[in-house]
């Protein structure tokens, strides 16, 4: 099955194209550079990103996937690429209103006029499922085993599932305040860093000493499976507010391997407690914050430590935001049969659960 994938769910344009779970082309606008020097995503600006970018970054993925040759303008190569295109999957939610409208239109437009079946994918799920996403060898070769517990950490959520099969998800805890990629945006925007600042905090606490200084781990020793960031946010503005930004600037590299490692230890503490609970069989973990070398460290130390196979994925545009994973969640929902519908009444879902 081939499966025209579109993601807009937040300041990314995204579209793939994949035959069944294997990836033909993964295409990917970003409007990181749009934002940053607002210091984090802006609404109206990704609106007219989104709208902008959508049709040249659909037409790339189909010409990608299929190598079509040389054509006049966007719409001839989406007339072209879509006569191969069995169904179309979208992000319905969550996250930001104004820019899932963008997609959702757009996906509702092209199954009506090329008459394809529409499919609604939770971006949350699109997460989790990008572990099972392979390229066009079909690589990774992987046997995920049932049941399975499931991290998904990013900039806008931080949550554990326990994942009977797929399709089958029971949340067990979240965060109840920022998500961890959030946290460490905003502690990059304290430190006076670009954005997105979790890649900047992973480069500059390589050469940090990360008991440099003291910050709590919110929730870690309640018996549940809760996180909380805004405490150790708070905690860390306290300490440096009053900071001449020459002693910033000087301790940078502490500050940065300090607050990173807080932020995984309260990962850490919750997945293992998880584990010890659940008793899973295997391992998942993606999103975002699963581009951190740091991160995936401690998590195969755990996998190893409690002898429980784990699996994220390899590549890097697999774990932020991509429209791949939306279309492998899509062909899992297709082998059920969950197609839209009504096209005409799909809506965004900007609070959509899993
Ligand atoms: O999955 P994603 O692209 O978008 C959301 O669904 O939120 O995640 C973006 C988040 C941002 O907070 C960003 O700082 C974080 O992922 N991130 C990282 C790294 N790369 C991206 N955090 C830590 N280390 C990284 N290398
Ligand atoms: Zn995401």
């Amino acid at each position: 099955m081939k499966i025209l994938a579109i993601e807009t769910s937040c300041d990314d344009t995204c579209a793939a194209v994949l035959n069944n779970t294997s990836v033909l082309s993964n295409v990917i606008s970003s409007q990181t550079d749009l934002h940053a020097k607002w210091g984090g995503v802006v609404p109206d600006i990704a609106k007219r990103a989104h709208s902008e970018n959508i049709e040249p970054v659909i037409s790339e993925a189909l010409k990608k996937a299929f190598n079509i040759s040389k054509k006049e303008n966007v719409t001839d190569y989406i007339d072209e690429g879509m006569k191969s295109i069995d169904a179309i999957a979208v992000t319905l939610g969550p996250g930001l209103a104004i820019a899932l409208g963008i997609g959702v239109n757009k996906a509702k437009e092209l199954a009506k006029k090329y008459n394809k079946k529409l499919i609604a994918v939770n971006h949350v799920e699109g997460h989790i499922l990008a572990n099972f996403t392979k390229n066009k060898f079909g690589k990774p070769h992987r046997e995920i085993k049932f049941p399975a517990l499931a991290m998904t950490v990013s900039g806008g959520h931080t949550k554990l599932f326990m994942m009977e099969e797929i399709g089958k998800y029971t949340l067990i805890g979240e965060t109840l305040d920022d998500a961890a990629g959030e946290a460490l945006d905003k502690a990059a925007k304290m430190m006076g860093l670009g954005y997105p600042g979790g890649p900047i905090i992973e480069r500059l606490a390589l050469n940090g000493n990360s008991d440099w200084l003291k910050l709590p781990r919110p929730l870690a020793n309640q018996k549940n499976f809760d996180y909380s960031f805004s405490g150790l946010k708070t905690s860390f503005y306290y300490q440096i507010k009053d900071w001449p930004k020459e002693k910033i600037a000087e301790k940078m590299s502490d500050l940065a391997a300090s607050y990173q490692k807080a932020v995984f230890d309260s990962l850490i503490v919750k997945f293992k407690r998880a584990i010890n609970f659940y008793m899973p069989t295997s391992l998942l973990a993606s999103g975002g914050v699963l581009a951190n070398q740091e991160l995936r460290k401690e998590l195969r130390k755990v996998s190893k430590e409690m002898n429980i196979p784990i699996f994220m994925p390899v590549k890097k545009e697999l774990n932020t935001d991509n429209a791949a994973m939306i279309g492998t969640a899509g062909y899992y929902k297709a082998l059920r049969n969950e197609f839209v519908e009504d096209i005409d009444s799909l809506d965004r879902d900007p609070r959509a659960q899993l």
